[in-house]
């Protein structure tokens, strides 16, 4: 496995290659990124994960500066995994000039997670269509975890005609249901065994629905009082049509629940797909 810093580098590394699957990642690897790697070996020869913590799509007030920076362990995870290449390059390689040119996101980046975090859904579309030009690969893949996140890209790349085939993986949960996730690490013990909670929520909320009832708003505000009641800071909790990510109607029957809030200061999200007869 080779670790490389720099673009020059990475171009000459990958210019014979044919088939390249490509993973991005900030790091702080766990088992659902690691997921996301085995998929990207079934899909091409060559497997590129990145590790960049990008500035850009963090707001003013959000962990950029606390964001965990693991790169050592990271790597031995990788190398374990049968990556071929790490690309890791610092902010002055991503960004030698400022970014002053942006991908300006579809208008479901507006909605959700992106209504709260202003700009976050721009600054991860313009960095992976950077990573996308640098590493040039067939294939990327993503995970359901950050399921408007896939959703921004899967219409970037189709509506940009990007040359890359998206693939989307399922979301790793540690053994209680609580979605893996870097920021899981921010939780005191006392808020790790409430964390799991979100998922419940969200699966009793789904069951809900998939046993007939169809007043979606009532279920997202019961489920917002629930976890309020328990201490949560609820940003959402929101009942989608799966493909489009628009509210959902009991005309639509593949459906995604998703939910975002936060337990001290720690923000969690997460999301389960289901089905309405
Ligand atoms: P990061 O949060 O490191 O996630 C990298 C990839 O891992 C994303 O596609 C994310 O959806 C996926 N992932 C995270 N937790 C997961 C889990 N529990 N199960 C399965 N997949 C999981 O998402 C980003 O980084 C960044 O926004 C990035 C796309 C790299 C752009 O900077």
């Amino acid at each position: 496995m080779q670790v490389i810093h720099a673009v020059d580098a990475l171009r000459q590394r990958l210019k014979a290659e044919h088939s390249i699957a490509f993973v991005p990642t900030m790091g702080n690897l766990h088992a659902g990124h690691l997921h996301l790697v085995e998929l990207a070996k079934q899909h091409g020869q060559c497997v590129v994960v990145s590790i960049f913590v990008n500035p850009l799509q963090f707001g003013a007030n959000e962990d950029l500066t606390s964001y965990p920076r693991t790169l050592q362990a990271d790597c031995e995870k990788l190398q374990a995994a049968g990556v071929n290449v790490v690309f890791a390059p610092s902010e002055a390689e991503m960004y030698p000039q400022p970014q002053t040119v942006t991908v300006n996101p579809p208008p479901v980046a507006n909605e959700l997670c992106g209504a709260l975090r202003p700009g976050h859904f721009a600054g991860v579309a313009t960095v992976v269509l950077k990573l996308f030009n640098m590493v040039q690969p067939q294939v990327a893949v993503f995970g359901k975890k950050d399921f408007q996140q896939l959703a921004v890209i899967r219409q970037m790349t189709g509506q940009l005609d990007l040359p890359v085939d998206i693939i989307a993986g399922e979301t790793m949960r540690e053994n209680d249901g609580l979605a893996m996730s870097s920021r899981n690490g921010y939780l005191s013990a006392a808020e790790r065994l409430e964390a799991p909670r979100l998922y419940r929520a969200l699966t009793l909320a789904a069951e809900a629905v998939e046993q007939g009832e169809d007043n979606f708003a009532a279920v997202e505000s019961q489920t917002t009082q629930y976890l309020t009641q328990l201490g949560w800071i609820v940003d959402y909790i929101s009942i989608r049509a799966s493909n489009t990510l628009a509210r959902a109607t009991t005309e639509n029957h593949e459906l995604v629940i998703l939910g975002a809030a936060r337990l001290g200061r720690t923000r969690l999200i997460d999301n389960i797909e289901f089905k309405r007869p």
